[in-house]
Order: structure tokens, then C-alpha cells, then sequence
């Protein structure tokens, strides 16, 4: 039930705090230490490289995921888009994992790519907020993202469950390795909790900012490296999806390479820049695009902030930055779509679970 709440989408924007601390019991075993399943675990050592599947805003918690298994475990990992994945399968590695991450666990064109991997015998593990759900039902182990049940077509809580659920399978994978990491994951997680909640009590800053960008604005872009390339992508669809504004994410050293073309007088640029080993590239480009006429609005973080910044998030360990630098984007794009009048939870041509391949 959405309550008081004007739209699920903002109820489940708001959920995202309690999503993370919620994640964090449920991963957390008897002496209190993040823990994943000991077959998964297992399966997860098993493997010599992990092939994340999945589609939309799934396929963008992916990315981030690949980040997690390969610098909290070793483990080498291939993201895809499930619709690709049937036709084009790649060379596969001697001892692959499947990992399925899909919200709903219904969709078509991840299941497709399940029934294929299953018939070549590999095993295969399912990242769903949906017990019982058919990628759940079929794939050999499963993760449950705990997020409780999403109404609105965009996701949101969802994808914040599903990079906290990747993340502690990375990490637990990584300590049962024996890897160094220098990262107390039990303690940053809960940082970003308070962080995410930090922002979703910011609304009408946020509210302000659609106003000041994205009212007029026909177009938008997304720019971030590294990590904040990762949720660029991410916020680049939440705001098309639901305002209908034309929108891309796009690494920023690569705007130059074409796309730069588009700017003109007043394009609307959000940059992120919470990663300390980009953060100048990354001031670099927004001050290409500002030569261009952008209205450019940089989105930073607590430490890594300059004058001017539109917004800083507040601090949280460099790898979860996603977490948090994600909130801003769904929120703006909220706005967005409602100073637009759109139907925030039914955008027009979409469902929330998509059947059809
Ligand atoms: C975007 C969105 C879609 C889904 C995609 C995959 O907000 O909701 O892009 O992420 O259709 O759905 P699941 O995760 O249910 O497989």
C-alpha cells in the first residue's frame, strides 16, 4: 500500500535506508559477520570467472557488481544484456557461474539465456527480489534482495538492493579467499544507510534542481567515470523512462569522441564525481561542456567537493558510492516527470515485468 504516499515511486525511494539495513541483517550470521549461503559461497569459489545477465536497470547493478567480485575477490567477471547474450555468447571460460540478477524474476530475455546455460550444465545462481520467482525457481541457487515488494514500473529500491547484495557476496567471497581488503564492509554499509537517508530528506533541494535543469530541457546527459560511470547510465534511464526526456549516460572522456556535438546552449549535464582517482578528469570534461554553453550541475562528495558543486553526498567508501550518488539521480528524475505531468508510476509503453523476449 502506498499510504500517504502521492506515488510507490516515491515510497520506495524513501524505503532505501531501511533496504539497506535490512540486507545487512538478513546477511549476517550468528556472530554478527556479513555471510552469503555456504553452497553459494562454494559455487562462487568454484568458478574461474562470473557471467553477470540481466537487462535494465538490472544490467546497470551489474556493472557496478563486476567491480565487487573483481576487487573484493579476484574473480574475473563479463556483464550482459540478456536480449544479446542468446545470439552472441561469448568464448566461455573453463568453470563459468551464471548470475541472474533480475527484480522481478520473470523476465523473458534473462530467462532465455537461463534455459540455454542450463541444457550446456553450468551452474547458475539468481539475484531476485522475488522468492519463488521463476528465474528463482530454475536457477540453482539464489539470492534474495529483501527490498520487499516494488510497485513502481521504474526501479529504484531494487537497485540499491541488488549492488549491496552484490557487494556482500563479493566481500564474503573475497574474505573466505583470504584477500586483503582493507574495507570493514558490515561498517561502510551501514554508513550509507545514514547517507542515503540523508538525501531522501534533502527532496526539495532535489526538487529544485529538476526545476533548474531539466524543466525546459529536451535532452540530458549523464557523465561520471569509473563507478560514477556506472550510475550515469543508470540515472540517464530512470529519467527517460519516466519523463520522457531524451537522455544518455556516457563515460566522460568519451563525450569528446562525438557526442560533444549535441551540446548546446543550456543542455542539461549532470556530472558525477565521487571518485578521488578521476575527480579532475572528470572537473576536465564538465568544463568542456560548460565551454559549450551546458548547464552543467556536478553532483560530488563530502571530501572530494569544490565551490560550485550543485550537490555533495555525503562520504561513503569509495567503492560504494553507487549507493548514495544513485538517490540524487531517481529523485531529479522524479521531479522531473511530475513537473511533466507524467504518470511517475506507469510510464506510457512499459510494464514491470517484461514476459516477451
Ligand atoms: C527500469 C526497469 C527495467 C528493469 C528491467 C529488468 O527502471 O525497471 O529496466 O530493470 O526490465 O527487470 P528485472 O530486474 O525484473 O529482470
Amino acid at each position: 500500500e502506498k499510504g500517504t504516499y502521492p506515488h510507490y515511486m516515491l515510497k520506495e525511494m524513501d524505503e532505501q535506508p531501511g533496504v539497506v539495513r535490512k540486507i545487512i541483517q538478513e546477511y549476517s550470521d550468528a556472530n554478527g559477520e556479513l555471510a552469503i549461503d555456504a553452497s553459494i559461497l562454494k559455487a562462487i569459489k568454484a568458478a574461474d570467472r562470473l557471467y553477470i545477465i540481466a537487462a535494465g536497470t538490472s544490467y546497470h547493478a551489474g556493472l557496478v557488481g563486476k567491480q565487487y567480485f573483481e576487487k573484493l575477490a579476484g574473480i574475473p567477471v563479463e556483464v550482459h544484456i540478456s536480449s544479446e547474450f542468446g545470439y552472441n555468447m561469448p568464448l566461455l571460460s573453463e568453470k563459468p557461474l551464471f548470475i541472474f540478477i533480475t527484480q522481478s524474476g520473470e523476465t523473458a530475455d534473462s530467462r532465455q539465456v537461463l534455459v540455454k546455460v542450463k541444457e550446456l550444465n553450468y551452474p547458475t545462481l539468481t539475484v531476485t527480489n522475488v522468492p519463488g520467482s521463476t528465474l528463482s525457481r530454475e536457477a540453482d541457487y539464489t539470492l534474495l534482495l529483501h527490498a520487499g515488494p516494488e510497485i513502481a514500473v521504474a526501479s529504484t529500491k531494487a537497485y540499491v538492493a541488488q549492488v549491496a547484495v552484490l557487494a556482500i557476496a563479493a566481500y564474503v567471497a573475497g574474505q573466505s579467499n583470504g584477500k586483503e581488503v582493507n574495507v570493514d564492509l558490515k561498517q561502510e554499509l551501514a554508513i550509507v544507510a545514514n547517507g542515503i537517508q540523508t538525501i531522501v530528506d534533502s527532496k526539495e533541494e532535489l526538487e529544485q534542481i529538476a526545476e533548474d535543469y531539466l524543466k525546459i530541457a529536451r535532452n540530458a546527459f549523464f557523465i561520471g567515470r569509473n563507478l560514477d560511470f556506472c550510475v550515469s547510465v543508470e540515472g540517464a534511464l530512470k529519467l527517460k523512462e519516466i519523463s520522457y526526456i531524451q537522455a544518455e549516460g556516457f563515460a566522460g572522456g568519451e563525450l569528446k569522441h562525438g557526442t560533444i556535438a549535441l551540446i548546446e546552449n543550456g543542455t542539461p549535464v549532470f556530472a558525477l564525481a565521487t571518485q578521488e582517482q578521476v575527480a579532475l578528469n572528470i572537473r576536465g570534461n564538465v568544463k568542456e561542456v560548460v565551454a559549450r554553453g551546458a548547464n552543467a550541475c556536478i553532483i560530488s562528495m563530502e571530501g572530494l567537493n569544490e565551490e560550485g558543486d550543485r550537490l555533495v553526498i555525503p562520504k561513503v567508501h569509495p567503492l560504494l558510492t553507487p549507493l548514495v550518488s544513485v538517490i540524487p539521480l531517481q529523485l531529479i528524475s522524479y521531479y522531473a516527470a511530475l513537473h511533466r505531468r507524467c504518470d511517475v508510476d506507469k510510464p506510457r509503453n512499459l510494464a514491470k515485468s517484461v514476459t516477451v523476449e
